[in-house]
């Protein structure tokens, strides 16, 4: 999946929602943060963590934020150009160029699952984390991302057409055993679910249908089938019998 232009920005939005700004705080604090340490934050997309890892770790600290995508790192860059304590890296958590036990901490939200080789990531993870640094990772259940239209098959049918952009669709349950294989100790997984049953157009729900009906297009369902299921949603709402839920999960675990 892609974060470079329109992707990237509906992306930063949600990161802004009651949600987006839920998850960077249960992250935040399972890092246990302190003044002079150096923290990655391993796809960080718009910058919004990387901004406050910054200003937490303060001016004998360091943070850095890594990502593939141009536009993102452009995007991180204009929200922390006022800090002096942040880099830069436009690479993939498949490949670092960071020397081994570099990072106290690395933050990761919702980026794991997008990698096709996630064991090469978690791999890198640890070589570049000093033995005992935390690692806080947030990975969403995709099978529970769901919109509940009233028309069950045509609903099922946008919900696939919407989770094959993602390479470990249900990866917060895997991550234990991954963790272990790669030398993490203490791995435990907190899950964060969440109900939206408002369609207004800042909440998570409406940006997430956004993207449901960019990808269902994509993935070849009818033009007119995508209006009708938005058309749906927006009735649901009227009628208040709207719901969107989505679980991800929070896992942290030790580097050895
Ligand atoms: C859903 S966004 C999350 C961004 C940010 N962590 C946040 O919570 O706002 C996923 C991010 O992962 C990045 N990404 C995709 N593949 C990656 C890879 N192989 N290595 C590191 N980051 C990657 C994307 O460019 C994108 O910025």
């Amino acid at each position: 999946m892609g974060f470079d232009s329109g992707m990237g920005t509906v992306q930063r939005r949600m990161a802004q929602t009651q949600e987006g700004v839920g998850r960077r705080k249960a992250t935040f604090e399972a890092l246990c943060i302190t003044a002079g340490q150096h923290i990655l934050d391993l796809g960080c997309g718009g910058g919004h963590l990387l901004r406050d890892l910054a200003l937490s770790v303060g001016p004998k600290g360091r943070a850095v934020g890594l990502d593939p995508s141009e536009h993102q790192i452009n995007a991180a860059k204009e929200l922390c150009k006022e800090l002096d304590n942040v880099e830069f890296s436009q690479d993939s958590a498949t490949e670092l160029s960071f020397a081994d036990g570099t990072f106290h901490c690395i933050a990761s939200i919702q980026v794991l699952e997008y990698i096709p080789d996630v064991d090469a990531a978690l791999a890198e993870v640890q070589r570049v984390l000093k033995a005992g640094g935390r690692l806080a990772t947030v990975s969403v259940l995709w099978d529970h991302w769901r919109f509940h239209g009233p028309e069950p098959k045509l609903n099922d049918q946008m919900h696939e057409a919407f989770k094959a952009h993602c390479s470990h669709q249900m990866l917060p349950l895997e991550m234990p055993t991954k963790l272990a294989q790669h030398g993490f100790v203490g791995a435990q997984c907190i899950p964060m679910g969440f109900m939206n049953n408002s369609l207004h157009h800042n909440s998570f729900a409406w940006l997430a249908s956004g993207l449901f009906t960019h990808f269902a297009e994509k993935q070849g369902i009818a033009k007119e089938d995508v209006q009708r299921w938005r058309e749906q949603l927006d009735q649901s709402a009227k009628e208040g019998r709207f719901g969107f839920v989505s679980v991800p999960v929070l896992t942290t675990a030790i580097a050895s």
